[in-house]
């Protein structure tokens, strides 16, 4: 009998996802299935997954391509249009199969089709594990610019089965990992000296990914529609978003984590500078993501991109800008005000040494 641990908001951390998915099914009168995956969760987690729970074997499966470019209206309209020819209605369940663009496309769908119908999160890699299927955002990119439309609709239950790693690209448990330390140092000092020195491997263990996914749940619990609170989660988003777009542009283009690893650096530097952590622990939070993260270099050139990039959202003036800073290891205050100027102090401190150091 595998382990089966509830967490919260009805999130299930279980070997083999088998105990918690049946027993949820059971509980619903739910007359149709649709699996939505991409071509990696179909090849890698489909199978797995229909072994645990022989119920989904009649399941229709809407293929996805990999990558942000499913993330896409002209994709989702194929899957409403899939969807509405095999007689999809209220009684169906959406089941999302993969990463973070699985959950966020594959939510989006069903929390719009007929008004949404029920879904649910199975992640297949880190990252969405501890972060995308967990919190009830959903969305795609539109106009180029990322998640820009989408919903807050919650998941009726998210199903995580460490097993699913075992196929996951290293890369994206490095990836995954960023979301974990973010997690550890907005909410939890003990947690944060826990996996400080941890090794790779660690991250992907079920008792790391259970408490990062209940920091991040308790959070959404006390603020689900992001009206103040949640933002505590943005730590390390603002300069990260920036620089996820910046090197979108890029031959080589940064996974989400690790451009949020480098938000977090300058991120921190922006918390020291205004003596919200000490030098210290500013030092230990940079050692910690620079064991697993690489510190790329941010041209000066680039820096103009920045403040354009801040300039398309409201939460930020031309003059000043809207940060979650740390305020000492393992706390977070959302609302502060940055000027400019600081924000042009922290990236040029960031290339000058952070870069240099790493
Ligand atoms: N909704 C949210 O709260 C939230 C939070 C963070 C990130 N996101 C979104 O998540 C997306 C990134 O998610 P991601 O990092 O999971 O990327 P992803 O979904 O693109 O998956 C990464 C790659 O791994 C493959 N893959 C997935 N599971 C696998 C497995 N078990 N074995 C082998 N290959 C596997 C996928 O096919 C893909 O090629 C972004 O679009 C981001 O905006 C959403």
């Amino acid at each position: 009998m595998p382990s089966l641990k509830k967490n919260q908001n009805s999130i299930f951390i279980d070997e083999s996802n088998k105990s918690s998915i049946n027993a949820f099914l059971k509980t619903k009168n739910y007359t149709s299935y649709f699996i939505i995956c991409d071509s990696n969760t179909l090849k890698y987690c489909l199978s797995k997954l229909i072994l645990s729970c022989k119920e989904l074997k009649n399941a229709e499966v809407i293929e996805l391509e990999p990558g942000e470019e499913s993330k896409d209206i002209h994709v989702i309209s194929h899957v409403w249009q899939t969807l509405t020819e095999f007689g999809a209605n209220k009684k169906s369940l959406i089941i999302n199969l993969g990463g973070g663009v699985v959950s966020d496309a594959g939510g989006f769908v069903a929390s719009t089709f007929k008004r949404g119908i029920d879904f649910i999160n199975v992640p297949t890699t880190l990252l969405s594990m501890v972060d995308a299927s967990v919190g009830g955002k959903t969305g795609i990119n539109f106009a180029g610019i990322k998640n820009l439309i989408g919903t807050i609709t919650q998941p009726k239950g998210v199903f995580i089965d460490t097993r699913f790693l075992e196929t996951l690209p290293a890369r994206h448990i490095v990836n995954g990992s960023a979301e974990i330390i973010k997690a550890a140092l907005i909410r939890d000092r003990k947690f944060f000296d826990n996996i400080n020195s941890a090794r790779i491997k660690n991250f992907a263990e079920e008792d790391v990914i259970s408490k990062s996914i209940s920091i991040k749940s308790k959070v959404v619990k006390i603020d689900p529609d992001e009206k103040g609170f949640r933002k505590i989660l943005n730590f390390g988003h603002t300069i990260g978003h920036a620089v996820e777009s910046l090197f979108f542009e890029k031959p080589e283009p940064l996974l989400h984590g690790e451009a949020i690893a480098i938000g977090m650096a300058v991120e921190s530097y922006i918390s020291c500078l205004l003596k919200r952590i000490s030098k210290n622990e500013f030092e230990k939070i940079i050692q910690c993501i620079g064991r697993h993260f690489q510190f790329l270099p941010i041209n000066e050139a680039d820096m103009t991109f920045f403040f354009t990039y801040f300039g398309h959202d409201k939460k930020h003036t031309s003059t000043s800008f809207n940060f979650a800073l740390l305020n000492g290891i393992g706390k977070c205050d959302y609302d502060i005000k940055v000027s400019k100027a600081m924000v042009q102090k922290a990236l040029l401190y960031y290339n000058n040494n952070i870069c240099n150091a790493a």
